[in-house]
């Protein structure tokens, strides 16, 4: 499974791809603006310096709802780099746009999903990514994993080569399940990331075994 980070802020992608195990970074407006990016410029500059950091695979999203400007705005953001792709909601002009960017050869990432049909829809239209929201769901007392599991399933019966990106991931139990269901991709908070380091036995087991290593050194360097 790839780890994508889920952030807009440069010192935690930077952390992630110091770690060796990341495959790319998600973004969206809300994390732009969280991050104080604004006006055409700073955001394109922002775009620039994610993908400067990282290996490859970077979603940007686009603003505009309507066709026309979608596609516009689409085309405009994988100039940037190599390394974008284009993030577009799964609303009726976005699956229009999905064609037209995917025909163009620009990968697209199909963002704001909910239900298996609209996953089936953006894979049809030639989304390289679809990405459902299962914290989202799981907050609304929908299982989340469910659909992950559903369109894994639908996706390998057509064999789609679109990948199943999940998204919304909460906490290191979404992204064990995502694995577990055989999502291609899981995004999440730095935090996630790490979190899957942590074990008391591991904290307790290398304390021991730092112990027992000095403890064995000073005798020896009392016998010596
Ligand atoms: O990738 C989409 C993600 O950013 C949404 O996460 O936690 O805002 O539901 P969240």
């Amino acid at each position: 499974m790839k780890f994508f980070i889920d952030t807009a802020n440069l010192q935690e992608i930077r952390d992630a791809q110091d770690l060796g195990i990341l495959d790319g970074v998600t973004t969206n407006p809300s994390l732009m603006a969280k991050e104080g990016i604004t006006g055409e410029e700073n955001v394109r500059a922002h775009y620039k310096a994610i993908c400067d950091s990282v290996d490859n695979n970077v979603s940007a999203e686009v603003i505009s709802t309507v066709y026309e400007e979608m596609i516009k705005e689409g085309e405009s953001l994988a100039k940037i780099d190599d390394k974008i792709v284009v993030k577009v909601p799964i609303i009726k002009d976005g699956v229009k746009a999905i064609k037209y960017l995917s025909n163009q050869g620009i990968r697209v990432n199909c963002t704001l999903i909910f239900t298996a049909g609209q996953a089936l829809l953006a894979a049809k239209a030639g989304a390289s990514y679809v990405s459902p929201f299962m914290g989202r769901l799981d907050d609304i007392a929908t299982d989340g994993v469910a659909l992950i599991q559903q369109i894994v399933h639908i996706f390998d019966n057509y064999g789609f080569p679109t990948e199943v990106l999940a998204a919304s991931v909460r906490h290191t139990m979404h992204l064990l399940q995502c694995a577990e269901v055989g999502a291609d991709v899981a995004t999440c908070p730095y935090k996630v990331i790490v979190g899957l380091l942590n074990h008391p036995l591991t904290d307790k087991g290398l304390a021991q075994f730092l112990a027992d290593h000095k403890k064995a050194e000073d005798a020896a360097k009392v016998m010596g």
